[in-house]
This record gives structure tokens, C-alpha cells and sequence, in this order.
């Protein structure tokens, strides 16, 4: 953008959304052009914080008729780069739309701002009996808007299912200005197909999510049990799933130790290869001479493996799924790839899906590649929960098959014609 051009397009913003919510300063927009990970930093010309739904069409004309790009952005706690302006976009932050509407008990739902953060979610359903049913150790800054435009997963898919499973409705401002909403929608409905169902896992690129109606589950009744195991093999931990499992998830011996070591917590079980962590509505089944703890506060060895990771250095993230038949040859092979650097592995062990992070390697692309190519040869997906992102759009042009791709291309080129809505995620503009 000419500096002229873009002076004319900041004073606009500002008699927007005022002069306080369009950010320029260096170290005013920092925090918004870096990803969690320090994995890409990015530049934009403004952060723009809209405080309405009226104020994000106006945004978002203003940006479409000054040919400049947009990113949407919530919790900034995404893992695959596509949070962050790669190539001087405005970020549009949805933060200030956090507006929790009171809970209908009889439909059990919820409508709500797309800048409420999960946990804020969690504690207005759980004052009212009921829960919300994704769980993230992002839930503090993870917001409803970033969770539906990736579809989020979290440790509860295998009880509640993802996010795309909770979404009762949607408001969308569209590429051209467009507010477009079905939050009032009917418990039961046949008036063709839901359209803005497109928004979830779009990751901002096909519009700006700015409300939701969500579902709501029954109160989580009753102490649920939280059991650590330690494993030989992670398939041994698949014969714990039943009915009453709400969570079933692993993490290896790299990942307890770098825990132990960095949060000072007492090692629970002796050393073993991986570790399994069961949270259950009723007693799972184990074995008498199963080696296992039961504590509610055990979820902080499987809760603090990210953040502590992150401390050790900038680590490359993998967001993967195998076929569960498949979990211990991935896990072998993976670790036989050669990768420099040092590999921890964990992750939700019901749906096969594996966080596989690099620390202290020097050729993130190389490791994506073996990676990746791993998961294709044995039957699994390139992303599971986190996103395509910039992480793997190359990935998922390689990999999609082409009719899919060719449909894809056309309801982006029918709903954002100018290419303005997160132009580098997917497609790598
Ligand atoms: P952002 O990071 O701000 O954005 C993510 C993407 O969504 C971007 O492409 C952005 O353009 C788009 N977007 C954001 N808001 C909107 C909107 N309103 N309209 C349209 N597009 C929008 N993820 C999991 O799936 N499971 C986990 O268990 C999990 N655990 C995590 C734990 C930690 C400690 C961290 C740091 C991250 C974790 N994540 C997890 C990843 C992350 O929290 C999720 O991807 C989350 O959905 C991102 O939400 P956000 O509000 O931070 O979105
Ligand atoms: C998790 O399951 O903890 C998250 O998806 C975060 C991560 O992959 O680091
Ligand atoms: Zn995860």
C-alpha cells in the first residue's frame, strides 16, 4: 500500500471503530503480528478492533475497496500461522465481541459473541448446570469465533465430538460487508442446506464469524475419575475406551520429563514408554497389577506438555491423525526418521491423533515433509484439529483430491471474488 493510501484507509478505520481501537504502534500491534509458537512473524498496517457487528461490515467494505487483505483474528492461540498478517494485512481482532447472552435451559443453548473466550464459555454454562463441550488448554484465550473457523477438537472429541458438533447457528459478515445470520434457527429445520456451515474450519477465509449459538450438554454429573497409566505401546490404551470414557489421551516419556523438570512436579509413575491419561464417568476396568495413579489434578501433566515445550524452544508443530489400528507404527517409525533435534509425542489417542513437535531442528520443511509423508503412507490426515494454516497449505494442495480442490476453489472465488479474506491460508496468497 502507497503510505497516501493507507493514511486514507487508517483515517477511515478510525471514524469506524475510533481511534483507540486501530493500532499501528510497533509495539502496540506486536503481540498481534507474532504466532504463539514464535514460528512466524508477520507485519500489518493496522490491528483494527471492531466493538460490533455493524463495525466489522464497515471494516471490512472499507479494507474490500482499498484491495487490502484481512486476517480475522481471536485468541491469537493458533498452531498452523494463520492468525498472523503474513504479507502486511489489517488484522481484524474479534476480541471486543464478547457478549454472552443469557443460557435458554429449554433448548440448552447458548448464543454468543465471537471474542468470548472458551473458558469464559465454560463458566457461564457451568453456572447454569450445563457444560460446553470442548476443552482446550488454550480455553483462557481461545475464542468461540477462532475455535469454529478451525474447527477445533480438544481433549473431549471422543464424548462430546468437535466443534462443528456444538454449532447450532451462525452470523457472518461475508467478504462484502454482507451480515449474514442464522442464530434464530428452529430446533428442527428442513429449508435446504445450512450455508454458513461453510464458516467452520474455513480458518478466516471465506468470512468474519461474529456470533454463534451453541449447544449445551447436561451438567457433568457426578466426580468424574481421572486415572494415569503407564503404557508399553499406545495401542494397549485403546482397550480402555467405553461408554463412560470422556477423554482418553497419551503423551510419551519426553513429554513427562520436560513436565517434570519445568512445572517441578513429582514424577507419578516410574518411567515408561508412553502414558495414558482416562477421564471416566465410571470405573474403567484395570488390571490388578496395572501401574496407575487416580487424581482429579493429573489433567496438569497432560495440560502443561504445550506450554512447556514452547519454553524449550521454537518448536515445530504437527498436527496429525493415523488410523487408530496404525498408532504404534507411526509412533515407531516417527521416531526413526532421523529428524534432528528433540521429538515429544502426545496427543488424543481415540481418534489416532498425534502432536508430533520438533524442538532444536534447524529445517522445519524437511521435517514437515518426512512427517507428513508418513501420515499419507499410512492412511492418516495432514491436519487433525489445529488447521491448514500457512503450516500445510502446500500439504493440502498436494494431498486434496482434485475434484475437491476444484470445488473449493469456487466457493472461494464465489464468496471473496478479491481474494481479501485471509488470502495465505489454503492457498498461500
Ligand atoms: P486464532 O488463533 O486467533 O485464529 C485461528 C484461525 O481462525 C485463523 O485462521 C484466523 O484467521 C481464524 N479466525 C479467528 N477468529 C475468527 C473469526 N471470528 N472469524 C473467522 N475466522 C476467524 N487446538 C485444538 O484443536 N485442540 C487442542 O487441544 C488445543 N490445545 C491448545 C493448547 C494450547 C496451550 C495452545 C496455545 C493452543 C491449543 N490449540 C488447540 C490451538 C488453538 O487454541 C485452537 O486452534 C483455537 O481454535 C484457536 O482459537 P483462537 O481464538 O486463538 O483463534
Ligand atoms: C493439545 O492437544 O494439547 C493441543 O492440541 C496443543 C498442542 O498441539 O500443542
Ligand atoms: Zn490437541
Amino acid at each position: 500500500m502507497s503510505s497516501r493510501r493507507e493514511e486514507t484507509v487508517l483515517t477511515a478505520l478510525r471514524e469506524v471503530v475510533g481511534k483507540s481501537h486501530v493500532l499501528t504502534e510497533p509495539d502496540m500491534v506486536a503481540g498481534y503480528v507474532r504466532d504463539w509458537t514464535g514460528r512466524w512473524t508477520g507485519h500489518c498496517a493496522a490491528v483494527v478492533r471492531p466493538g460490533s457487528v455493524a463495525e466489522v461490515q464497515d471494516v471490512v467494505t472499507i479494507c474490500r475497496e482499498a484491495g487490502v487483505a484481512v486476517v480475522p483474528q481471536g485468541g491469537n492461540t493458533g498452531l498452523v500461522g494463520g492468525s498472523v498478517p503474513h504479507h502486511g494485512e489489517v488484522v481484524l481482532s474479534l476480541r471486543r465481541l464478547d457478549r454472552l447472552e443469557p443460557i435458554d435451559p429449554a433448548s440448552r443453548s447458548v448464543t454468543v459473541g465471537a471474542g468470548v473466550t472458551i473458558g469464559a464459555l465454560q463458566e457461564h454454562a457451568r453456572a447454569a448446570g450445563l457444560a460446553y463441550g470442548v476443552h482446550l488448554a488454550s480455553r483462557d484465550s481461545a475464542t468461540v469465533g477462532g475455535t469454529i473457523a478451525t474447527n477445533a477438537g480438544g481433549t473431549h472429541v471422543v464424548s462430546n465430538g468437535d466443534t462443528r458438533r456444538q454449532v447450532l447457528g451462525l452470523e457472518v459478515v461475508m467478504a462484502d460487508g454482507t451480515r449474514l445470520s442464522r442464530l434464530d434457527r428452529m430446533p428442527k429445520e428442513s429449508l435446504g442446506p445450512d450455508l454458513l456451515h461453510l464458516m467452520i474450519g474455513s480458518e478466516g477465509s471465506l468470512g468474519v464469524i461474529t456470533s454463534a449459538r451453541l449447544r449445551l450438554l447436561p451438567g457433568e454429573g457426578g466426580q468424574a475419575m481421572v486415572i494415569l497409566l503407564a503404557l508399553q505401546t499406545l495401542s494397549e490404551g485403546l482397550d480402555f475406551l467405553g461408554p463412560d470414557v470422556r477423554a482418553l489421551e497419551f503423551f510419551d516419556g519426553a513429554c513427562l520429563d520436560a513436565v517434570i523438570d519445568h512445572r517441578g512436579l513429582a514424577r507419578p509413575l516410574p518411567v515408561a514408554p508412553f502414558y495414558l491419561l482416562i477421564e471416566s464417568g465410571g470405573r474403567p476396568s484395570i488390571a490388578d497389577n496395572a501401574v496407575a495413579v487416580v487424581d482429579g489434578s493429573l489433567w496438569a501433566y497432560r495440560e502443561s506438555i504445550t506450554e512447556v515445550i514452547n519454553g524449550l524452544g521454537v518448536p515445530v508443530k504437527l498436527d496429525v491423525a493415523v488410523p487408530v489400528d496404525r498408532v504404534d507404527e507411526f509412533a515407531d517409525a516417527v521416531k526413526h526418521l532421523g529428524l534432528e533435534g528433540d521429538i515429544y509425542l502426545f496427543g488424543h489417542l481415540a481418534e489416532g491423533n498425534f502432536h508430533v513437535n520438533v524442538v532444536g531442528n534447524r529445517d522445519p520443511e524437511a521435517v514437515v515433509d518426512r512427517v507428513l509423508e508418513l501420515v499419507v503412507g499410512l492412511g492418516g490426515v495432514i491436519a487433525s484439529e489445529h488447521g491448514v494454516g500457512v503450516a500445510k497449505a502446500d500439504w493440502w494442495r498436494r494431498t486434496t483430491e482434485l475434484s475437491l480442490l476444484a470445488f473449493h476453489r469456487r466457493v472461494k472465488e464465489a464468496l471473496d471474488p478479491d481474494r481479501i479474506m485471509n488470502p495465505a491460508v489454503f492457498w498461500g496468497d
